[in-house]
């Protein structure tokens, strides 16, 4: 059987310019989604897929996410003296105790292969994750990357999470061209961004990927792709040279919260979905358009 994943990288060293001015002094992967940090959504979907060791790629003005995975003494010692025992256990449970976290810095935004390629120091020569926190996943069973990993487990080659979209959307995404249209298909190309003409097909690599450790020699030697960055699309396509890469259709519902319409699609679904909140959120929302 093929070896388990046991890293991931999250590349969170981008400027989020999208959510100016909200995210001028905070990381745009600290936006809550009702009351969770998204980069805390991608962390608990990586547990509960298996990983252990999770690599931040970070960049300028990011200390609130190291922050928010480590230990905070004074709130905890606050809430305990309180006796507020279910925020504390909120807070101490942010990550499990065998998990780590490891902090990388990107120093120069050179692009998404390039902050992958950055972790290569920490995830040396296994098979790892990338996920992508602006695009958060949901599915009420098992999580995007729990089903990557055990489509992985199979073959054991690297594997894209990938997504039907709008022909029209091309331009946003990482494009695959497929042998078929299974669920787990063999990829044949991948373009970045391709104008909707030039597309290959509209099946959309999301911000999930499982890739082998090969895939760091190709992106050493990566040059700038589309936008003028080096781009992961790009590295994907050299390691295609040499071994299978398979493309993955999760099942689950996405939420592009890079953008502000799908964020807001995001915190009123998730809203709907909280123990917590569902039943009066429902009832104003009724109020709100049956009126
Ligand atoms: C990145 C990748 C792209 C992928 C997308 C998924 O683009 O470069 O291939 O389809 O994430 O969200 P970005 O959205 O960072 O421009």
């Amino acid at each position: 059987m093929a070896k388990s994943i046991r890293k991931a990288v999250f590349p969170v060293a981008g400027l989020g310019t999208r959510f100016l001015p909200a995210t001028k002094a905070s990381p745009k992967e600290m936006l809550p989604v009702v009351d969770k940090p998204l980069i805390q959504y991608a962390v608990e979907e990586a547990v509960e897929a298996g990983v252990e060791v999770m690599v931040f790629v970070t960049g300028r003005n990011k200390t609130a996410i190291s922050n928010h995975f480590d230990t905070a003494y004074e709130l905890e010692s606050e809430l305990e003296s309180r006796g507020k025992d279910k925020m504390l256990e909120v807070v101490r449970s942010i990550v499990p105790s065998h998990v780590s976290c490891v902090f990388i810095r990107q120093s120069m935004p050179l692009g998404l292969g390039h902050a992958v390629l950055c972790a290569e120091p920490v995830v040396g020569n296994e098979p790892f994750a990338v996920i992508l926190a602006d695009d958060l996943i949901h599915n009420s069973s098992k999580g995007c990357l729990s089903q990557m990993v055990e489509a992985f487990s199979t073959t054991g080659c690297s594997i894209l999470g990938t997504e039907v979209i709008d022909p029209q959307e091309t331009g946003s995404y990482g494009i695959v061209d497929t042998n078929g249209s299974e669920q787990l298909a063999e990829v044949k190309g991948i373009v970045e961004k391709p104008h909707p003409d030039e597309a290959p097909s509209n099946r959309a690599v999301v911000g999930r990927y499982i890739l082998t450790g090969d895939i760091f020699h190709h992106l050493a030697q990566t040059g700038k792709g589309a936008g003028g960055e080096i781009q992961l699309t790009d590295g994907i396509a050299r390691l295609m040279q040499e071994q299978g890469v398979m493309a993955y259709a999760f099942q689950g519902t996405r939420y592009d919260c890079g953008s502000k319409l799908g964020y807001l699609m995001a915190t009123v679904d998730y809203a709907l979905y909280h123990e917590e909140l569902a039943d009066e959120f429902k009832d104003w929302l009724r109020r709100r358009f049956i009126s």
